[in-house]
C-alpha cells in the first residue's frame, strides 16, 4: 500500500515519462483501428502503464514500431492472429480496453452494428476469459448496450465473471455533455460537470443537467438533451461514411482507463467515472446493466452511486431508456445463450 503522499504524486505523475513500480499491463484489442490508434499514443503517455500491448487482424507491428520510439518508459508490443498473437497479446494482462469491430455509417443506429460486432467482441471475450480471466476489461466496441452483456455471458459461461471488473465505456457521452453545456452557458469545462446515465444509445442516454448547478431555459434543455443523446451521430454524418468519432473517442478512452489505473495500481481514492456496469439500480424493472457514476478502487467497481434526484422532464426521459435498455440487454445475452 501506498501512503497518501506518495498515492498523490502517482496519480499526477500518471502522464509523465517514467513507469511507477507496479505498473500494469494493458491491451488494446483493435489497437490499429481509428479509435486503437490514437487511444494507444495516449495511453503510451501513462506511467501507470508498463507494458502496452496492441492486437488487431492487422498492422499493429507497425503501430507498435512507431509507438515503441516515444521515450516513456513503458514497453509496447504488436500483436496480429499468426504464431498465437492473441493468446500472447493477453497474457498477463491487468486491464483489456476494446474497440475492435466496425463503426457507423450515415443512417445506421448503434444496434445495425449487432451482426459484425457481436462476434467479434464474443471472440475476444473468450480468449480474455482464458488469457487473463483476471483482468478488468473495457468495452468500447458498439452496440455497449449489448456488447457489455455479451462479455458478462462470456466469462460467466467460463466460470471467471467478476462484475467489479467489466465496464460499458460511456465516458465519451459525459465528455460531449461537458463541451457542450460549456459552450451554451459560456463557461469553462471544468464548471460544466455533466451526470450522464443510463446506456450508450440515442434514447438510453440520460443528462441530467438537473444536477449540473446551472440553470436552463426549457428550450436549453430540449436541445442540449437531444445534442447529448445524438452527438455520436453529429460525427458520423460529419465523416460522411468514413467512420464515427475516433479521436474524442480515444481522449474520452484514455481519461478511463487512466481513472481505473489511478483507482487500482496508484491506489488513489475517490475517483469517480460514468460506466455501464452490472447494477441493481433497475433490476427490479428487469435492467440487469446500467451506466450512473461508479467510485474506482482497488478491484475495480467500488461503489455505484444512486441517481439522485431527477425533475419530471428527466424521469420521462429515464422511462424511456428502461425498455430500449431491457431489449439491447436480452440480444446480447441471447446472442451467447442461443442453443
Ligand atoms: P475502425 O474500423 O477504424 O477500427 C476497428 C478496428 O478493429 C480495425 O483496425 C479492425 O481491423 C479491428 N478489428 C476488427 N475485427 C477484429 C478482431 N476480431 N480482433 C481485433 N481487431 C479487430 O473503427 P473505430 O472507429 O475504431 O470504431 C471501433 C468501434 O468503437 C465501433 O464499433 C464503434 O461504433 C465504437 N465506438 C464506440 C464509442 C463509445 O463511446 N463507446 C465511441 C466511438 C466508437
Ligand atoms: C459515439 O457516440 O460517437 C459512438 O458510439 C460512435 C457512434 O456510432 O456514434
Amino acid at each position: 500500500m501506498f501512503a497518501t503522499r506518495q498515492i498523490t504524486s502517482l496519480a499526477q505523475r500518471s502522464f509523465s515519462t517514467s513507469a511507477s513500480s507496479n505498473a500494469a499491463k494493458v491491451a488494446v484489442l483493435g489497437a490499429a483501428g481509428g479509435i486503437g490508434q490514437p487511444l494507444s499514443l495516449l495511453l503510451k503517455q501513462s506511467s501507470l502503464i508498463s507494458h502496452l500491448s496492441l492486437y488487431d487482424i492487422v498492422n499493429t507491428p507497425g503501430v507498435a514500431a512507431d509507438l515503441s520510439h516515444i521515450n516513456t518508459d513503458s514497453k509496447v508490443t504488436g500483436h496480429i492472429p499468426k504464431d498465437d498473437g492473441l493468446k500472447e497479446a493477453l497474457t498477463g494482462c491487468d486491464v483489456v480496453v476494446i474497440p475492435a469491430g466496425v463503426p457507423r455509417k450515415p443512417g445506421m443506429t448503434r444496434d445495425d452494428l449487432f451482426n459484425t460486432n457481436a462476434s467479434i467482441v464474443r471472440d475476444l471475450a473468450v480468449a480474455c476469459a482464458e488469457h487473463c480471466p483476471k483482468a478488468h476489461v473495457l468495452v468500447i466496441a458498439n452496440p455497449v448496450n449489448s456488447t457489455v452483456p455479451i462479455v458478462a455471458e462470456v466469462f460467466q459461461k467460463a466460470g471467471v465473471f467478476d462484475p467489479k471488473k467489466l465496464f460499458g465505456v460511456t465516458t465519451l457521452d459525459v465528455v460531449r455533455a461537458s463541451r457542450f453545456v460549456s459552450e451554451v452557458k459560456k463557461v469553462s469545462t471544468e464548471d460544466a460537470k455533466i451526470t450522464v446515465i443510463g446506456g450508450h444509445s440515442g434514447v438510453t442516454i440520460v443528462p441530467l443537467l438537473s444536477q449540473s448547478g446551472h440553470s436552463f431555459t426549457e428550450e436549453e434543455v430540449k436541445a442540449l438533451t437531444k445534442r447529448i443523446q445524438f452527438g455520436g451521430d453529429e460525427v458520423v454524418q460529419a465523416k460522411n461514411g468514413t467512420g464515427s468519432a475516433t479521436l474524442s473517442m480515444a481522449f474520452a478512452g484514455a481519461r478511463f482507463t487512466n481513472s481505473l489505473l489511478e483507482a487500482t495500481v496508484a491506489g488513489k481514492k475517490g475517483v469517480v467515472e460514468p460506466t455501464f456496469v452490472k447494477s441493481d439500480i433497475f433490476a427490479a424493472q428487469g435492467v440487469e446493466y446500467f451506466a450512473t457514476n461508479v467510485e474506482l478502487g482497488a478491484q475495480g467497481v467500488e461503489k455505484i452511486h444512486a441517481v439522485g434526484k431527477v425533475n419530471a422532464y428527466e424521469q420521462t426521459l429515464i422511462d424511456a431508456a428502461i425498455p430500449e435498455l431491457k431489449s439491447n440487454i436480452a440480444k446480447g445475452k441471447a446472442f451467447i445463450n442461443k442453443a
